[in-house]
């Protein structure tokens, strides 16, 4: 069972679409821990409801340590892949160097269309549609220093529709996101996107 660790700064509803597959037994995988920067985060909520350790840590409660605490949450439970699901902070040295090739992030466009620094969450379909774009999409990337310029690993194309609107098309965007995340997660768990498993490095 491939051991998943979160870092989710919003509502969580990808994290969920994975924690679901795990349920359901369509990804031999086991969410071990969360991570958020939010205490009020659903991704929070959402951990504690589902019985999986849930940490808020933030740079407002732990400042410069902030890097080694997220990565000691992450050990203490044995994450061996790190999903990012909406975590909208810059990962400090400390998690990329323990996970390198082992971090995951989803992003809701066709990157390297609409990503970098500041490209988030309906940002991002905003930019999307005034730029007339006529499909948009989701993309499932590895994580490294920079800003969504990781390996893409999975990316699935969804059309713009005359007359959408960012939260129409975020909605359509996020539906296929949810079904993307936990596929490529399944593909990763046999084997078939060879990623450095399973032990950290740290
Ligand atoms: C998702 O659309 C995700 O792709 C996006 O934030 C949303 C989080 O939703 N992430 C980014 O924009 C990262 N650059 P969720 O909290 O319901 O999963």
């Amino acid at each position: 069972m491939l051991r998943l660790g979160f870092l989710a700064s919003h509502t969580g509803s990808n994290m969920q679409a994975i924690i679901d597959a795990c349920t359901a037994g369509t990804l031999a995988a086991e969410p071990c821990v969360v991570v958020s920067n939010n205490s009020q985060s659903g991704a929070l909520a959402r951990a504690r409801q589902a019985n999986i350790a849930a940490y808020h840590l933030s740079a407002q409660t732990h400042g410069e340590a902030l890097g080694g605490a997220i990565l000691a949450a992450l050990q203490r439970h044995r994450a061996e892949v790190i999903c990012l699901a909406g975590y909208m902070k810059r990962l400090g040295a400390e998690v990329l160097t323990a996970y390198e090739g082992r971090i995951l992030n989803i992003h809701p466009s066709l990157l390297p269309k609409f990503g970098g620094q500041g490209m988030y969450g309906m940002r991002v379909h905003e930019a999307v549609l005034a730029a007339g774009e006529q499909e948009s999409g989701a993309t499932v990337h590895l994580v490294d220093e920079e800003y969504d310029q990781g390996r893409v690993l999975a990316q699935e194309k969804v059309p713009v529709k005359a007359g959408d609107a960012p939260e129409t098309l975020q909605k359509r965007v996020l539906a296929v996101e949810h079904r993307l995340y936990a596929a490529t997660l399944v593909r990763i768990a046999a084997g078939k996107i060879p990623i450095p498993l399973p032990h950290c490095r740290a």
